[in-house]
């Protein structure tokens, strides 16, 4: 029996034909990433999950599995029946690129050009926007390394959402809370609409298939053919 449809795949939703990647990295604020992700499919994008091995030990890949409908990517060594280059694949079809919560650590490796996990090097080689949203202990956030490491960033294109200030896991108030669901699928959205270019060429190019296998099937009955 084949698997329902999900939401995106029955077209519905203003976020219908938009493909985002969700990097997401070991910090307490990923269980808030789970109702981002389940925000945008129920609007209709199509959401694919990669996660950092500290993010795995914070929320399950069952639990992105069971929002996305979608496999769920843990590893850059996972056999594959066939091969299939993901950390190339998965950000080409992508038209935004969310990395939450980043914490320092993914933040410090991609500044330093390092790739050394399925995620980092998802956004090493991601072929769309990404926009990074911070998570991290005040003094962490503060650090002047971190600091240096986002203004590097920044300057190679890369966007932030910035983290607010409020209640840490680390049971203190202060910066370095990652930004709130709705501010991140805000941003989120404003991305998307700025761009609407891929969403838009591979609905370009589905409707081309579309004709060319109509013009097909209408060649084939004109030539007394068919099934
Ligand atoms: C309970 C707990 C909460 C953590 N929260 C954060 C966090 O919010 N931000 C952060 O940068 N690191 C946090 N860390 C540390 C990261 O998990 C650690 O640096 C890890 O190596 C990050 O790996 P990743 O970037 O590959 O996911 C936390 C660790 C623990 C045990």
């Amino acid at each position: 029996m084949a698997p329902p449809a999900t939401q995106n795949e029955s077209g519905g939703g203003d976020l219908a034909r938009y493909e985002v990647i969700v990097g997401v990295s070991g910090g307490i604020a990923a269980y808030k990433v789970c109702a981002v992700v389940s925000s945008l499919v129920q609007r209709g994008a199509g959401v694919t999950v990669a996660m950092t091995e500290a993010a795995t030990r914070f929320v399950g890949p069952l639990t992105f599995q069971a929002l996305t409908g979608r496999q769920v990517f843990t590893s850059l060594w996972t056999a594959q029946a066939y091969f299939d280059p993901q950390h190339i694949r998965l950000t080409e079809s992508a038209d935004l690129f969310l990395v939450a919560p980043a914490t320092a650590n993914i933040l410090g490796k991609v500044a330093a050009g390092l790739a050394d996990d399925l995620v980092s090097t998802l956004v090493m080689s991601a072929a769309c926007p990404v926009v990074f949203a911070p998570t991290m202990n005040t003094r962490m956030w503060e650090n002047p390394i971190v600091q240096a490491n986002v203004t590097r960033l920044r300057e190679a294109g890369y966007s932030f959402i910035e983290p607010g200030s409020g209640w840490l896991a680390c049971r203190t108030v202060g910066t370095g809370r990652m930004a709130e669901p709705e501010t991140i699928l805000a941003t989120v959205c404003e991305h998307l609409r700025g761009r609407g270019a891929k969403a838009e060429g591979r609905t370009r190019k589905a409707e081309g298939r579309t004709r060319k296998a109509e013009g097909r099937r209408q060649k084939a009955e004109a030539e007394g053919g068919g099934l």
